[in-house]
């Protein structure tokens, strides 16, 4: 037993200690430098090994960044498996049978606790990995701000809330954007993050057979694409079936947008953004001019990247659980430092 005297500074330091919530302004470039030098590097060599062994998985890690930073902000709470007493984001209504490749993340958070145990949160991991994700299959390379802090907690319902369906317009896109002040330009070339990775058909049949309950398809389909799509995913077929967000997945280059030009986008919310006047001219941009839409998507995910909850949080030893805390701690709430920025949505 603490003795009583004993236990309210020992609370007091715990507090401290958990309830540090860090804002964007205190993200930087070299957070880890002092601390665990080694940091970026050891994330760029299991993403080149992850990488060799299945090209697809840097996609899929890739994706965690806007997954992850729209709910709540960039806090690793969708890495967190469901417990007992909460639901995580993980069965959440766009990552169910979707989100994938978490392996990837454990792995880099195994070798960064033999090197550095303690000091490199999950929430950085998945920003180190997924710049890595881009650079190493031929994208753009930038540096990342650093220092956030890992969520106490998840949310299945806000990330329901949030996360945008494949059939989604741009409008509704653009609007859904708007909220992260993230503008018309950050969300076509963020969307250019589709020029890896793939797609199910669970996530295109509505347009390939019944757009907006029409019982027809999307007519912004290119003919010659729909009969290829319709061979990958016919009416009968098991709809975890996946298929190519653009036509060279393994490549990130500005070919997503040759594809959208040429009607050739796999989702509704790719296609989308040549039909509607607001993103085309976008689209048209990056379509032409590979090096606009590299610096434009730098530019997004850098914005992304510095979305906070402004909640406390914890640098966790395993991405999947938060860190144990001593019993008498169990009951307290995490104290709100401030309130969280995405209540409006
Ligand atoms: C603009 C709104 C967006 C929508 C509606 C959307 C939707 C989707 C959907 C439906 C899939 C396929 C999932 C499946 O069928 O299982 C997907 C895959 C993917 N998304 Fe998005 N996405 C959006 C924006 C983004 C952003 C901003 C990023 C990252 C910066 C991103 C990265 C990816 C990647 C890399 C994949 C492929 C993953 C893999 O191969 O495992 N997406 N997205
Ligand atoms: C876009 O989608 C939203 C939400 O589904 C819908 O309310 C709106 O009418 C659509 N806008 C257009 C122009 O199709
Ligand atoms: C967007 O910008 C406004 C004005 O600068 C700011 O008050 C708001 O908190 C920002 N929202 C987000 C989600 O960053
Ligand atoms: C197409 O969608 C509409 C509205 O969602 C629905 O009422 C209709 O039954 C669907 N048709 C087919 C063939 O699935
Ligand atoms: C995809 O596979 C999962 C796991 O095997 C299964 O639970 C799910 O029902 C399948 N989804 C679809 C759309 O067929």
């Amino acid at each position: 037993m603490i003795p009583i005297t004993m236990t309210v500074p020992l609370i007091l330091i715990l507090l401290l200690h958990i309830a540090s919530s860090v804002s964007s302004s205190d993200l930087r470039p070299g957070f880890y430098s002092e601390t665990c030098p080694q940091a970026e590097v050891i994330v760029r060599e299991v993403m080149k090994k992850a990488l060799m062994r299945e090209p697809r998985s840097v996609a899929s890690v890739m994706r965690f960044q806007f997954h992850d930073c729209f709910v709540n902000g960039c806090d690793g709470s969708m890495l967190l498996d469901d417990t007992p007493t909460m639901l995580g984001e993980k069965l959440a209504l766009s990552n169910i049978n979707s989100l994938r490749s978490f392996e990837v993340v454990d792995e880099v958070k195994e070798a960064l606790e033999k090197t550095c145990p303690g000091v490199v949160s999950c929430a950085d991991i998945i920003i180190m990995a997924s710049r890595d994700a881009v650079s190493l299959t031929g994208g753009p390379e930038w540096e990342v701000r650093l220092g956030r802090l890992d969520s106490l907690t998840a949310n299945q319902e806000d990330s329901n809330s949030i996360m945008p369906s494949p059939r989604a317009n741009a409008s509704s896109l653009i609007d859904l954007f708007q909220k992260y002040n993230l503008t018309v330009k950050d969300l076509v070339a963020l969307s250019g993050s589709h020029s890896i990775g793939q797609g199910r058909c669970f996530s295109i049949m509505f347009r390939l057979y019944n757009q907006s309950g029409t019982g027809k398809p999307d007519p912004a389909i290119d003919p010659t694409y729909r009969e290829e799509l319709n061979k990958l995913c016919p009416l009968d077929v098991d709809q975890n079936v996946t298929g190519n967000l653009d036509s060279t997945p393994v490549v990130f280059d500005n070919q997503y947008f040759k594809d959208l030009v040429a009607g050739r986008g796999f989702l509704n919310s790719d296609q989308t953004l040549f039909t509607f006047p607001q993103t085309r001219k976008f689209v048209r941009l990056f379509s032409r001019h590979q090096s606009e839409f590299f610096k434009a998507f730098v530019e997004g995910m850098l914005k992304m990247g510095d979305l906070q909850s402004g909640l406390p949080g914890e640098v966790r030893t395993n991405c999947r659980v938060v860190n144990a805390r001593p019993s008498h701690l169990l009951l307290e709430s995490p104290p709100h430092t401030m309130e969280s920025n995405y209540k409006s949505i």
